[in-house]
């Protein structure tokens, strides 16, 4: 069959309140040109983020009524260790609140002052952790991902070359571990290949650094091995999963994500005096290392959500329905990531509004008009999200401007996309028209979600 349908049924809705165009520009200024300052019932269709905002399956809310709120030792934590270990096969499974958590923990306790951190590209959560610790973030992309055109396959690939020289010359006893971001969510939500993730694993250990993967979501990038690297096709995905953590010594990972739940995270090691450093952090902060910061019924939605999303009828669905929109995208000439990752479609607003000038953040200006046109809500992964001022006041900008269309697991059909899209058409036709934007508040970190802004 060429029609890929979604693989479930609906069994609860939740209306969507329609407004105006001119309302939403009264509704736009009130919110100072920051999507995130916009009330979620103002918003039609909600791309802002594909994190906590997936449909839970009759299974997971059965398991939510399950759930042991025991303080300590709970069967919801049991179940979820133990289906966390079986897939991924840490020694050490910590709960937390979110990934961003999991990640404050684990730099806290393995990084210092003037550590430096390599990964593919570094989360803005997972970057401001490190530089909450004052180390150093930093980036080793692949070559193949600046060529938004090209259509390598695993674009999320750590440049191996350039790993390997910074450790030749770095001092390692300040490199507590490399990091891999699987799927790459900064870089695209383009997928590393399994053969990349070997190699780092290969040259953390002659380093002897230890390999952590962000690994939020480690099954959409198990479907693209499966359906692109060489070997995998016949592989079920539960195995490509096994096999990719197999290389690494510890993760992070936002259960927001590939566990189809509302809230949750952990952190896994199989460094057991390292896991009880971790704990300890975790009792003072989130609380006892059987429930981290959840409740039992979130760990009883995080496990079921974490064995559903390995069915390969779900990821097909997944993974083409992200491609539909992007396909339909580049048929209206919009420049997007080409080849479309697993969670969002990355629109690119340098190349889209030539017009507007990075320091008139040309990403946020056309994520303000998708929600003026459409009542669509994006985020800008560009210089608000990534720039800033350096010590001297100097401001810096990001590489990229995009603006990602993230999309929230099981939740919209293929008419939600299909709307989106016509609203695309109409702001194609009078792009040139669109006006670019000044900051006038901005917070010392992660300024995005608080700046406001006034049109230029
Ligand atoms: N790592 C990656 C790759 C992420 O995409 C995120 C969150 C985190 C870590 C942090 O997890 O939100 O549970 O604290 N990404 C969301 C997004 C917020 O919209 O991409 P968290």
């Amino acid at each position: 069959m060429k029609t890929i349908i979604e693989p479930f049924r609906i069994k609860s809705v939740e209306p969507i309140k329609m407004n105006t165009a001119e309302q939403r520009e009264v509704i736009l200024k009130e919110a100072f040109n920051n999507l995130f300052l916009i009330k979620a019932k103002d918003v039609i269709i909600d791309l802002l983020t594909d994190s906590g905002t997936g449909a839970m399956s009759s299974r997971q809310w059965a398991g939510v009524m399950l759930g042991d709120e025991s303080y300590a030792g709970s069967d919801s934590f049991i179940f979820f260790e133990t289906t966390i270990k079986n897939l991924m096969g840490f020694k050490n499974v910590i709960p937390t609140h979110q990934g961003r958590a999991a990640e404050r923990i684990l730099f806290s306790t393995i990084a210092k002052d003037g550590d430096s951190i390599p990964s593919n590209n570094h989360f803005d959560t997972t970057r401001a952790n490190i530089l909450e610790v004052n180390a150093n973030p930093i980036d080793f992309v692949c070559e193949e991902a600046s060529d938004f055109n090209s259509d390598f396959p695993f674009k999320g690939n750590m440049n191996t070359d350039m790993l390997e020289n910074f450790l030749r010359k770095a001092d390692l006893s300040k490199v507590p571990i490399i990091m891999l971001t699987v799927t790459n969510n900064t870089g695209g939500g383009q997928p590393v290949s399994m053969e990349n993730i070997k190699q780092v694993s290969k040259i953390a250990k002659k380093y002897n650094i230890p390999f952590y993967l962000d690994a939020c979501r480690f099954a959409e990038n198990a479907y693209f091995i499966k359906i692109n690297e060489k070997g995998y096709m016949d592989t079920p995905i539960k195995e490509i999963v096994q096999e990719m953590f197999s290389y690494a010594d510890g993760c992070t990972v936002s259960a927001k994500k590939d566990a189809i739940a509302n809230i949750g995270g952990f952190l896994c090691t199989n460094d057991d005096s390292l896991a009880q450093k971790k704990k300890d952090l975790l009792i003072l902060t989130e609380g006892f290392p059987t429930y981290g910061g959840l409740s039992g019924r979130d760990l009883e939605a995080v496990a079921y959500g974490l064995m559903e999303v390995l069915e390969e009828d779900y990821l097909k669905y997944r993974i083409e329905s992200t491609k539909y929109l992007g396909e339909k995208l580049n048929s209206l000439n919009i420049p997007i990531i080409n080849p479309t990752g697993g969670h969002a479609i990355y629109i690119d607003a340098k190349k889209f509004l030539p017009h507007i000038p990075v320091e008139h953040f040309p990403g946020q200006a056309l994520a303000c008009q998708m929600y003026i046109d459409g009542g669509i809500r994006t985020s800008e992964i560009g210089s608000l999200m990534f720039g800033g001022n350096d010590s001297n006041g100097n401001p810096f900008y990001s590489k990229n401007e995009l603006v990602r269309l993230a999309i929230p697991r099981r939740t919209y059909t293929q008419s939600h996309i299909d709307y989106v899209v016509e609203v695309m058409g109409i702001i194609k036709d009078k792009s040139h028209k669109i006006k670019g934007l000044k900051i006038i508040y901005e917070s010392r970190t992660l300024r995005h979600f608080t700046a406001k802004l006034e049109r230029i």
